[in-house]
């Protein structure tokens, strides 16, 4: 499409009181930017982003993540300010859409509606019980006339309710026109790209404005902002997942992050968390577990299970405290209470209570390989790297140590000793 699209993330985020760059703060397990960009994407081929703060921490994530982006380092120590980030930028097409980077609710179908509309400058206006923190729109008889920034609002300003989301669609030639004329004159010290509103309205420009929803243009500047999209964005993957027919049982208690997947007829009980690019085909996932970043097929998962990354279960049931981690588990039982790191294990196998892969010896991490049709008694310790072949037995309570041949039993135990009495003669009654 014929549009340039530059999104601002220079900005320090000082209100989020974090040394984590505010664009890069996270919702539903991606950066903010990473959602507008996305997004953006969708639209054009010619995007740039200004960067200034952290600008090497958040170009390096991006360029990991997309490609062809172009970007813009803002001269903030002269030029700070929404204004002076787009100082000095060249614009391939004759409209520019103007995005900020801590919008991550924004989606592609509401900006192609900026793209409709005939005018200089086409911008977006929201009406808000709690205007608090945005810049105000004056309108008189419908037409914008400026935008006035909180901190230099008089009170009269303050108590207007319809405020700019932070949104445009600039003809090339405004761009060119008014940058070079805006002024720092004002509370922040700040060269506004807002104030080209009232210098475009004097010199007789159409200024159109297109009134938006808090759920696409929320802003975010607070950690109280982050949460409340991030609301807004859970509710909106848990409604386009059940449209597909997965069934959530109390859905606003379990979280799932952007990139989880689902195929076939799944279920999540209430309270799981689902992370990363995790991928859940015809599953059952039971209250309060949590997938980070794994393959669950067929299988049952929980109640409170913990499955970590790079885990595949097929044909598999896990139940309460287990955790496995990096392992690929096909056809498989561990009912309760075991840690399962490392390992691949067999169809047929079960695990039982409280069996303990010892992956670790404090240097390196290990493998464990468990065959088919294996009895891990409960209580055993596998202390890797350890290789447990087909059909066999573990007694409960084995620490096993070397590897177990095809057949046979492993078992390790101290004998048990009974002292006849010996609860009498130590506590001194009968
Ligand atoms: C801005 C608007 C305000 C609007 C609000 C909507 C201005 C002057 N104000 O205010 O009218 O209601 O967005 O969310 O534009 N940035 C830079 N370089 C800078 C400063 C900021 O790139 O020097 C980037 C930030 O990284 C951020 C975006 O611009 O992504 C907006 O900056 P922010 O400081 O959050 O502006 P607001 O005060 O929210
Ligand atoms: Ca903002």
């Amino acid at each position: 499409m014929d549009v340039s699209i530059v999104i601002l993330a220079a900005g320090q985020g000082t209100r989020m009181k974090s040394a984590l760059p505010k664009v890069l703060h996270t919702i539903s397990g991606r950066p903010m930017l990473w959602h507008i960009v996305k997004e953006a994407k969708k639209l054009s081929d010619d995007i740039t982003v200004v960067l200034y703060h952290e600008a090497e921490t958040i170009r390096s994530y991006l360029e990991e993540n997309f490609e062809n982006l172009r970007f813009h380092i803002q001269d903030h120590a002269n030029y700070p300010g929404t204004g002076g980030a787009l100082m000095g930028i060249e614009f391939t097409n004759d409209r520019v859409l103007v995005l900020n980077g801590d919008m991550p609710l924004v989606e592609s179908e509401e900006l192609e509606k900026f793209l409709t509309i005939e005018a200089d400058i086409v911008m977006s206006v929201i009406d808000l019980e709690n205007p608090h923190g945005y810049g105000r729109v004056v309108i008189e008889d419908t037409e914008v006339q400026c935008i006035v920034e909180q901190k230099d609002c008089s009170e009269s300003e303050l108590a207007i309710t319809t405020v700019n989301a932070g949104v445009y669609l600039f003809k090339k030639a405004i761009l060119e026109k008014y940058l070079p004329e805006l002024s720092n004159d004002n509370a922040q010290k700040e060269y506004y790209l807002t104030d080209i509103i009232a210098m475009a309205k004097r010199d007789g420009y159409t200024i159109k404005p297109i009134y938006v929803d808090e759920e696409n243009f929320k802003g975010v500047n607070s950690k109280a902002d982050l949460a409340h999209a991030e609301e807004i964005m859970q509710e909106r993957i848990k409604s386009r997942w059940m449209r597909e027919g997965v069934i959530f049982r109390l859905p606003k208690t379990s979280y799932v992050e952007i990139d989880v997947e689902f195929k076939g007829e799944c279920e999540i009980e209430s309270g799981c968390v689902l992370r990363g690019k995790s991928r859940i085909v015809h599953s059952h996932i039971k209250a309060n577990s949590i997938i980070e970043e794994s393959e669950i097929r067929y299988s049952s998962v929980g109640p409170l299970a913990r499955v970590r990354p790079g885990s595949i279960l097929e044909d598999t049931h896990i139940g309460n405290f287990v955790e496995v981690k990096k392992s690929h588990l096909k056809g498989v039982k561990a009912g309760h209470l075991s840690y399962l790191g490392d390992s691949e294990i067999g169809e047929g196998t079960n695990i039982g209570a409280g069996t303990i892969t010892c992956n670790y010896d404090g240097k390196k991490k290990y493998k464990t390989f468990i065959g088919k049709n294996v009895f891990v008694g409960s209580d055993t310790q596998l202390i890797a790297p350890v290789k447990i072949e087909d059909d066999v037995i573990i007694a409960a309570g084995t620490t096993v140590t070397k590897d177990v041949p095809k057949g046979s039993l492993a078992i390790s135990r101290t004998p048990l000793k009974i002292v006849q009495d010996f609860y009498y003669k130590f506590f001194g009654k009968k």
